[in-house]
């Protein structure tokens, strides 16, 4: 079976040199930290990562937490509150819309990638605090946030930004840097995570220093929970090493998207090609993206049917994620059989 479902982008988990760091740290620092990041649970690793997470991305400091999840949800309860007006595009992932719950925020959502709307709310709220929050590269739809415009907007309004580039890190970019080589820019708050491209597992905000001392002290899934391990930490600096010394890596990633969704484009399955791994092809009723995915399945090919209610009713899509370790002739492979499924009767 060949695997067209995963976050680990790069192939960085099974990735010898990672896996050869992780053996090292727990050899060297055991297998758990032993405390909370604020007691007794931060290591030298932990510091070392954050500062080569900060270095990579051209940021003053990072924090690193145990998921994006935990990223996500602690930095916005700490940064925004009751006075708060976060402004979300309508696709955020669930990190973001439990964030601001937890902040007890108020919540205006705007739809997809709509900056039109995103500017009308601006400019008829009450709220002292603003914080404007998107995903950068959107998960199911692959479609990337216009963050040069969110952020002149942020600063003709006077409001903070705040970017997931969850799947964009490692990814996108001539560097993986996702929207820090997009956009040649740093949003306030800039989150990544070390689930997909990274291989491993965790999550973190880079920020001026002042915000991440801040969260630092603020942030509760940092302060009320046993750090990541030195294994996870061991093994997430030696993902970012590679990706920072190997833009290849990246690069070939890129060139295996753009390959299959050329291919998928001219045969009519999707309106142009991408360069992004996440390759989401138009079926439109659940019940035949479940179909489709069967076959691919019997085929020997695992991609997943996205439906309703991740994506909107009719618009369910076939979601292919591309690796960079997959061979050009498995992605002919996979695309000559999606083609062949839905170009049969049905
Ligand atoms: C956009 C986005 N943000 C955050 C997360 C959460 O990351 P993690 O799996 O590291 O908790 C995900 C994972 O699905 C995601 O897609």
């Amino acid at each position: 079976m060949l695997l067209f479902a995963s976050s680990n982008y790069l192939g960085l988990a099974t990735d010898q040199r990672v896996i050869a760091a992780a053996q090292k740290a727990a050899k060297e620092y055991g297998a758990g930290s032993g405390g909370s990041r604020l007691t007794t649970g931060t290591q030298q690793l932990h510091q070392a990562l954050e500062s080569d997470i900060a270095e990579f991305l051209g940021a003053e400091d990072s924090i690193f937490f145990a998921t994006g999840y935990q990223a996500n949800l602690s930095t916005i309860a700490a940064v925004a509150g009751p006075d708060t007006l976060i402004i979300s595009d309508e696709l955020n992932h669930a990190s973001i819309i439990d964030g601001a719950r937890l902040a007890k925020a108020q919540v205006a959502v705007f739809p997809h990638g709509n900056l039109h709307e995103l500017e009308q709310l601006l400019a008829s709220r009450v709220q002292p605090h603003t914080l404007i929050v998107s995903d950068g590269l959107f998960s199911m739809h692959s479609t990337y946030a216009d963050v040069a415009g969110i952020q002149s907007l942020a600063t003709r309004y006077q409001a903070w930004t705040m970017i997931d580039d969850a799947h964009a890190i490692g990814t996108v970019g001539k560097r993986g840097r996702g929207c820090v080589d997009l956009y040649g820019f740093l949003p306030d708050l800039l989150i990544g995570t070390a689930s997909k491209a990274l291989g491993a597992e965790g999550g973190f905000v880079v920020a001026r220093q002042p915000i991440i001392h801040y969260l630092r002290n603020r942030a509760r899934s940092y302060i009320f929970s046993t750090a990541p391990s030195p294994i996870t930490v061991a093994s997430v600096r030696a993902a970012l090493h590679i990706v920072r010394d190997h833009p290849e890596l990246v690069h070939q990633l890129q060139n295996n998207a753009r390959f299959l969704s050329t291919v998928l484009t001219e045969a009519g399955l999707l309106s142009r090609p991408l360069d992004t791994p996440i390759i989401p092809v138009p079926i439109g009723h659940s019940a035949q993206a479940l179909a489709v995915s069967e076959k691919l399945r019997d085929a020997g090919f695992f991609a997943p049917a996205i439906r309703y209610p991740t994506v909107k009713e009719e618009e369910a899509i076939i979601r292919i994620t591309v690796m960079a370790t997959h061979r050009t002739e498995q992605l002919r492979r996979l695309a000559d059989e999606l083609i062949s499924i839905l170009r049969s009767p049905r």
